[in-house]
């Protein structure tokens, strides 16, 4: 059983740099919801809802959807009870402007951030990441070609749907989604440092030794 621990974090980074890999151990630790807007939306493309329908090419692309819709999304979810003790905020925010109005809703509240982890990872080996995951898209299972294989080759060792490359893993959207993290929200750095934020945490190595440095720097999520 995890612990219930109030905690608001940011998992914050490249394309593939693992939040989404360090989103399951954390959750695991911390009961909070992990809330991701790029799973928010791969899930409104595969039901067909009109929002997944109006964003289904830009995300294929590797562009960003536009920031107004993003926090509208991500306030309705963060409205939730589930979120009211802490959560764990993946690839949200991503622009400056994203920045802003999550810091004034939680304002309205009463509430801030306790801290954006950092993760860091060479850049060839974010690519090696990106171009080797398979995903499964029943139950988003994670996995890669070479550093997290399931038992059987292509089958999901959880509910046995067969495994997949994500539709913006592409080489193109890649590059696309590496340049505008570099335009777009590196610049995020900058201000979550000045604002006491940030921890920077080295993101090479076994996913569990990850975790682990992110423990290290958060007390509240030791058991
Ligand atoms: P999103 O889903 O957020 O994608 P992303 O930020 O590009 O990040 P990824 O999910 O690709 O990677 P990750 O860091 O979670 O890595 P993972 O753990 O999977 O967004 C997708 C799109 O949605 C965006 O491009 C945009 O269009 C739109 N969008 C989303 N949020 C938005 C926003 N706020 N504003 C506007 N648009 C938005 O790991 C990757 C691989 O590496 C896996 O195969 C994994 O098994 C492997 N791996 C992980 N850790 C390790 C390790 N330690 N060692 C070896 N392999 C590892």
């Amino acid at each position: 059983m995890p612990l219930a621990t109030s905690i608001r974090l940011v998992l914050f980074g490249p394309p593939g740099v693992g939040k989404g890999t360090q989103a399951a151990g954390i959750r695991a630790r911390a009961g909070v919801p992990h809330i991701s807007t790029g799973e928010m939306l791969r899930e409104a493309m595969k039901n067909g809802s009109p929002l997944g329908q109006a964003v289904r090419a830009v995300v294929e692309r590797g562009e960003l959807v536009p920031d107004a819709l993003i926090g509208d999304l991500v306030e309705e979810r963060l409205s939730r009870p589930d979120a009211g003790s802490g959560f764990l905020l993946d690839g949200y925010p991503r622009t400056l402007a994203q920045a802003d109005r999550l810091e004034r809703y939680l304002a309205g509240k009463g509430l801030r951030l306790d801290g954006v982890v950092n993760l860091s990872v060479p850049e060839p080996e974010i690519i090696d990441r990106l171009t080797g995951r398979r995903v499964c898209p029943s139950c988003g299972a994670l996995y890669h070609v070479r550093y997290s294989r399931p038992k059987v080759e292509g089958v999901c060792d959880r509910c046995g749907a067969s495994l997949r490359a994500r539709s913006d893993d592409t080489r193109e959207a890649i590059g696309e989604r590496l340049r505008i993290y570099h335009e777009q929200t590196a610049p995020l750095v900058a201000r979550y440092q000045r604002d006491g934020l940030l921890v920077t945490v080295d993101g090479r190595g076994q996913p569990h030794e990850v975790l682990d440095r992110i423990v290290a720097a958060f007390p509240a999520l030791r058991r």
